[in-house]
């Protein structure tokens, strides 16, 4: 879910240079229904959890929606990794041919969707075409992301399809990747050559891993490990964690920046946002993924969210409007001196939902029995806090949907907008009409709707419904391209639109997703059964046949 900013695309021109670098510096070592809908009543009543009942007219609208954007995608660029909509053409992350980054991202979207079409052409594809013996030396593979997109992807194709080809291409995948895992901390390298299996460390700091990227790998790699019954992809991920828990901050904060070679956080922000974000969303799912056997990260979860609680949580000062701050480092005492920066990444909306589903599990204190939506009685005093902040967070992230196309910005900064006193938070540098900055662009990401997916299932309040599906109407609204498919818009206050020329993989494998789940049947991916990764991928809980060796 969380990925960097634009400098990830010149990070990747200069993959080249830094390979070279390496190898001699370190060799010794549709939406038809639209007008149908009315509003309904906000009785916030309780409702069991097998009365989630669907909402066919609009789940079948988002269905439609996905049919759009694959199919524009699938005439387009089939087989291709990314996909840019406007000048119909497909590209791949190496010269050497794609690794299925939009196929294999979008396949168990469809098995949910109940697209059986879609899906047999797309699993053929996967069947007959992809290979991952490509050489990522000029554009490389990111280790993060593609473990995220494809792995995660294969593996949850596989556990919705019981088609055992996935899981000899996830296999081939997982043992190619492996290699960026030998640095002398065990912190992975931040890319990875698929065909000549040698990890590539960062082109602008060899030393450096960004923390969301080193610590989002576990749920895949330790599925994997339990799957194949290798306890080598396990201890891969896991000594991550441990050097991770192994540099923690008294504030059990992470800074985004990791040393690869001593395992130390770097002088670094500390944000929820782009860098930081998974890392904590991992924290609480690792802990969820194997039925909470494994308490080292249930402590690791409850330190973080007190540090978030102590550190970043505020508010505006006119409608008190939640967010989460990010703290800068400051001078030599960076580790204990930090500045408060008043700004949250779209990314950061993942928080809200994901403090819902901790408090009602890790915060419940009868775990297994907690009402839809919890009776407060049922959560423990840290369960009640994080519920909490967890609404007034979702609460915060539709207030950043108030803008002239009811989606929000990349980044918002919470303070009072001279042009808007109405507003308490603006779009920095940003003027409706004016050029476009990087922040005011909406690249379809998926995280309001994923906790607004959360919030729906674990309260079964209509209100959550109705910001979803207002959501996807301001994207049916500004996003679709007449032509196919859907596009990013270059700024969130202007219309009429414009656009940028790609739609990111994510909006096919979370955003119609979250969206599809949120209007299903509440039986349809039981949260106690699954935790989705951070692209959506649905994993199973399980107990684990491999004997977890971080322990408290
Ligand atoms: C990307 O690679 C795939 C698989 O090798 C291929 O089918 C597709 O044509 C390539 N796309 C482009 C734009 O080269
Ligand atoms: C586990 O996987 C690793 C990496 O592919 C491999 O080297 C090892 O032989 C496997 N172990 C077993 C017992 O299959
Ligand atoms: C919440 O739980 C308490 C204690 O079990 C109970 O007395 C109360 O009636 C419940 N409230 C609701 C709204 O269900």
């Amino acid at each position: 879910m969380r990925r960097r900013n634009i400098q990830y695309l010149v990070l990747l021109f200069l993959c080249a240079v830094a390979t070279h670098l390496y190898f001699f510096s370190s060799r010794d070592s549709e939406s038809p229904h639209l007008d149908e809908w009315v509003e309904e009543d906000e009785t916030e009543e309780t409702i069991p959890k097998q009365r989630l009942d669907a909402d066919p007219a609009k789940r079948d609208a988002i269905v439609a929606a996905f049919q759009y954007a694959w199919s524009a995608y699938e005439r387009d660029a089939m087989g291709s990794d990314e996909y840019h909509p406007i000048s119909h053409r497909g590209q791949n992350l190496s010269h050497s041919g794609g690794i299925g980054y939009t196929v294999v991202d979008a396949l168990d979207t469809m098995l949910l969707m109940g697209l059986h079409d879609e899906y047999s052409r797309a699993s053929d594809w996967v069947r007959n075409s992809l290979s991952f013996d490509r050489d990522g030396r000029t554009r490389c593979f990111n280790t993060f992301e593609t473990t995220i997109r494809v792995l995660g992807g294969l593996l949850s194709a596989l556990h919705l399809s019981a088609d055992e080809m996935y899981l000899r291409h996830a296999v081939d995948l997982a043992d190619r990747m492996l290699p960026a895992f030998d640095t002398p901390s065990g912190l992975p390298l931040s890319s990875v050559n698929l065909e000549t299996r040698v990890g590539i460390p960062d082109p602008w700091n060899q030393d450096h891993i960004s923390t969301a990227e080193a610590t989002t790998l576990q749920l895949e790699f330790r599925d994997l490990a339990q799957l194949t019954k290798n306890a080598t992809y396990w201890r891969k991920a896991e000594t991550v964690m441990a050097v991770v828990h192994a540099a923690r901050l008294p504030s059990n904060l992470a800074p985004i920046s990791m040393n690869v070679k001593d395992g130390s956080f770097t002088f670094s922000d500390i944000r929820l946002g782009s860098r930081g974000d998974s890392y904590y969303e991992y924290l609480l799912k690792q802990y969820l993924q194997t039925d909470r056997t494994e308490p080292v990260y249930l402590k690791m979860y409850e330190g973080a969210m007190k540090g978030i609680h102590e550190n970043l949580v505020h508010q505006t000062p006119i409608k008190k409007h939640t967010y989460i701050a990010e703290l800068l480092p400051k001078g030599t005492e960076w580790r204990t001196t930090w500045e408060v920066q008043h700004k949250q990444d779209h990314l950061v909306c993942f928080l809200a939902g994901s403090l819902m589903l901790g408090a009602t599990t890790a915060g419940a204190r009868t775990p297994g029995a907690v009402s839809v939506p919890p009776n407060m009685s049922e959560l423990t005093k840290i369960g009640q806090r994080d519920w909490n902040t967890g609404v007034e967070l979702l609460e915060g992230c539709m207030a950043t949907h108030q803008t002239a196309t009811g989606l929000s910005p990349e980044i918002a900064q919470f303070k009072r907008s001279p042009d808007q006193p109405d507003r308490d938070w603006h779009i920095k540098g940003s003027k409706p009409g004016g050029p476009a900055t990087y922040d005011a662009r909406y690249m379809l990401r998926p995280e309001t709707v994923e906790s607004l997916f959360l919030a729906w299932r674990l309260t079964g309040r209509q209100r959550y419904r109705d910001y979803a599906w207002g959501i996807f109407q301001a994207i049916e609204k500004h996003c679709r391209l007449a032509e196919g498919g859907y596009a990013t818009i270059v700024d969130v206050d202007t219309v009429p639109v414009r656009y940028d020329d790609k739609q990111e993989t994510f909006f096919l494998s979370e955003t119609l997703k979250y969206l599809f789940l949120t209007f299903a049947d509440g039986r349809v991916l039981p949260l106690d059964e699954y935790v989705l990764n951070t692209e959506a991928h649905p994993l199973p809980v399980f107990r684990p046949s491999i004997q977890p060796m971080f322990t408290l």
